[in-house]
């Protein structure tokens, strides 16, 4: 990950000069935890901000060593507090779509969406290749196509890697059904492997057993935003000439996410940390030549920059809109900002409920700074059914809790899934699917919602344990 050239935003009030032992501040999850860290001790974080342009709200704060990075303050960068409940609806809801972007948000993609209806460039136009550039700039990758989808931009990349019929992918069980569903949709069939315990993501150790002379590429999960041990990955997979496209749709930001894979695939949609008006994604990498089959593979195969002329075969249509990529390009600023909410948000969930972890009621997940915390997963010691009547207990309490992948691969009951996976058994990822849970975390979570999260599951968790 890395931050660009591209000018500060204006401060409020001067900018302090940089201490000399200022950290350099690039927005990726590494350099969010240690401002996370600072602040919550109380000191005054002494980074110098470079940015990108997903950098520069957060980093035109930190320029001027904002309070309003605390949610104490009365103009924080948190959300305030949230309306009251309507009737039948939970007290905190897990994610109010009300709330996917904030008001701030909403203003800047109406105005970013007027400006694209006025100019009539709606499908393809100017924005693309600049959303497409503040990618690259922010995930330090040279080339990106942007999508109109995640599960297209998974697709596009298992395509252009090599991947097709009859072909196996190397993948963990516990995802998103995008992830299979774009193995399928290449004609070939996902190969499970079981996942490291702690981090919920495909254990590398295990991966040299699955690899058969169909394999043609592995395909590991950032999952809940956590970053798969994706050095680990990449080295068994090359050491059998295998590439790897990450599946970061729930990783931006995360540093590491474009280092250990041939192509990087991210989700934009609205309920994603960096969530757009609609479905948008993109893939990413550093290999010019699979930048182009990209390319072409998203846009009728068409030759880079000439329309109905192709370079290959065939291709879907799955480039995001310019009126998709003007609002992209007009919400980029903030997408660090939200980052640091969202790892703030954590750390106080972990530092709250940790006296839970240590009588060993819950299992918490270690505030880690390769993490975007898109979710924030529990595990309940006990087992599915204590997980169930804890989730039941918060429900009575008007707190809305989630599994948000309740169905693992191999577990669907269509007669395909029966008869590929029935006599697969992934004790790791069954057991961890069996006990976790996700509690509310989202951009626009205010400090006083997620207290009564904490207030409720201490009581939920004493309650279920006398
Ligand atoms: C892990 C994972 N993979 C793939 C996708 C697919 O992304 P999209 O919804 O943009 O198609 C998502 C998002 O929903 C996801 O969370």
């Amino acid at each position: 990950m890395t931050a660009g050239p591209a000018s500060p935003a204006s401060p409020a009030s001067p900018a302090s000069p940089p201490s000399p032992t200022a950290q350099r501040f690039t927005g990726d999850s590494a350099g969010i935890h240690r401002l996370v860290l600072d602040l919550r001790r109380g000191e005054i974080p002494a980074h110098v901000s470079t940015q990108a342009l997903a950098n520069r709200t957060l980093a035109g704060l930190l320029d001027v060593r904002s309070p309003r990075l605390l949610p104490s303050t009365s103009d924080s960068v948190f959300a305030p507090e949230a309306p009251p409940a309507g009737p039948g609806r939970p007290a905190v809801p897990f994610l109010p779509r009300e709330r996917l972007l904030t008001p701030d948000e909403q203003r800047t993609a109406v105005a970013c969406f007027a400006r694209a209806l006025a100019s009539g460039e709606l499908t393809s136009g100017p924005a693309v290749a600049r959303f497409e550039h503040g990618l690259g700039e922010f995930l330090g990758l040279p080339h990106a196509v942007a999508t109109s989808s995640g599960t297209d931009a998974l697709v596009i990349a298992l395509l252009a890697v090599g991947v097709g019929r009859g072909d196996e992918v190397i993948m963990p069980a516990n995802s998103f059904a995008a992830t299979e569903n774009a193995v399928f949709a290449c004609g070939a069939l996902p190969v499970l492997v079981d996942v490291d315990p702690e981090r919920h993501t495909l254990d590398p150790t295990l991966i040299e057993a699955a690899v058969t002379p169909r394999t043609r590429a592995v395909l590991p999960v950032h999952l809940y935003g956590r970053l798969a041990d994706a050095a680990g990955v990449y080295r068994v997979a090359r050491e059998h000439g295998l590439p790897v496209v990450e599946d970061a749709c729930q990783a931006i930001g995360v540093a590491g996410v474009g280092r250990y894979a041939d192509a990087t695939v991210l989700s934009f949609n609205p309920y994603k940390n960096f969530g757009l008006t609609g479905k948008a994604g993109a893939v990413l990498t550093g290999d010019s030549a699979l930048h182009a089959r990209m390319e072409g593979l998203a846009y009728h195969g068409f030759a880079p920059g000439e329309k109905n002329v192709k370079a290959g075969l065939w291709g879907l249509n799955a480039k995001i809109d310019n009126s998709t990529a003007t609002v992209a390009t007009g919400l980029l600023p903030g997408l660090t900002l939200n980052n640091y909410r969202r790892a703030f948000l954590a750390h106080r969930y972990i530092e709250a409920l940790a006296e839970l972890g240590t009588a060993g009621q819950l299992h918490l997940p270690a505030f880690t700074d390769d993490h975007a915390w898109h979710l924030f997963p529990v595990r309940v010691p006990g087992g599915e059914a204590d997980r169930d009547s804890l989730r039941v207990r918060l429900r009575e309490s008007g707190i809305e809790t989630d599994v948000y992948y309740p169905v693992l691969t191999h577990q669907h009951r269509t007669p395909l899934h029966e008869k590929l996976f029935g006599d697969v058994v992934l004790p790791r990822t069954e057991k961890l699917n069996a006990t976790v849970f996700h509690l509310p975390l989202h951009n626009g979570l205010s400090v006083t919602e997620q207290d009564r999260v904490i207030e409720a599951l201490h009581a939920a968790v004493h309650a279920t344990t006398r």
